[in-house]
């Protein structure tokens, strides 16, 4: 597990990240690009979940949920869990998107959101509830309760997609939505 005090620097770059949601026998996953950090200490983050989502509504009555950083390898199923609603499978024998999209998870350690297996940093949140921005802008703040990253690619505190000996990350590099299911992956890394 990362120091949160680290948690920024996981959405520093603006990847399009996979938001996880559960309550009660509910869970469920979505796509979102509008995303940003906050604040450091705490750590806190925003981002934009539309009123039409089954995730807000999940949001809204747990308090709490996961954001999830996806990698190139991942970019279709970014896009389906993006074109889909959980709430439209409600009901049905596969009643959620990681049943019918056949993605695994683990379990976060300080909600109740399941944790994307495969993503490369995952951020635990608790909704700081500000029903205002909520309603107004579908905005909604959030405290990074706890944060982990792949270490291949972040570690001492930096992204890093080449290897020690030479190894390349490439499928595991962040990707960034521009429209309509374009992308691009995070490129070189460099220090000013
Ligand atoms: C690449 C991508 C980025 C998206 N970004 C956002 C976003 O930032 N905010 C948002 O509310 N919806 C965003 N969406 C749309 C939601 O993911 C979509 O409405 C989804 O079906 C909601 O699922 P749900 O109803 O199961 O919660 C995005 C979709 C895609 C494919």
């Amino acid at each position: 597990m990362l120091d949160i005090s680290q948690a920024y620097r996981l959405l520093n770059h603006g990847p399009t990240v996979l938001v996880t949601t559960a309550h009660r026998n509910q869970r469920n996953i979505m796509a979102a690009a509008w995303n940003m950090p906050l604040d450091f200490d705490p750590p806190k983050i925003a981002i934009v979940i539309d009123k039409k989502t089954y995730t807000r509504e999940l949001i809204e009555a747990s308090g709490s949920f996961a954001i999830n950083v996806p990698c190139r390898a991942q970019a279709e199923m970014v896009v389906r869990v993006g074109a889909s609603s959980g709430r439209e499978l409600l009901g049905k024998e596969a009643d959620n998107k990681f049943a019918v999209f056949d993605l695994p998870t683990f379990a976060a350690s300080k909600i109740a959101a399941p944790l994307v297996t495969g993503c490369v940093a995952w951020l635990e949140c608790k909704l700081i509830a500000e029903p205002h921005i909520q309603d107004t802008y579908d905005l909604f703040l959030a405290e990074v309760v706890a944060a982990h990253a792949d270490e291949r690619v972040f570690s001492d505190g930096r992204w890093h997609f080449e290897g020690p000996n030479g190894e390349s990350y490439d499928e595991l590099r962040t990707i960034h939505h521009v429209a309509g299911g374009n992308f691009m992956a995070i490129g070189e890394a460099f220090k000013a």
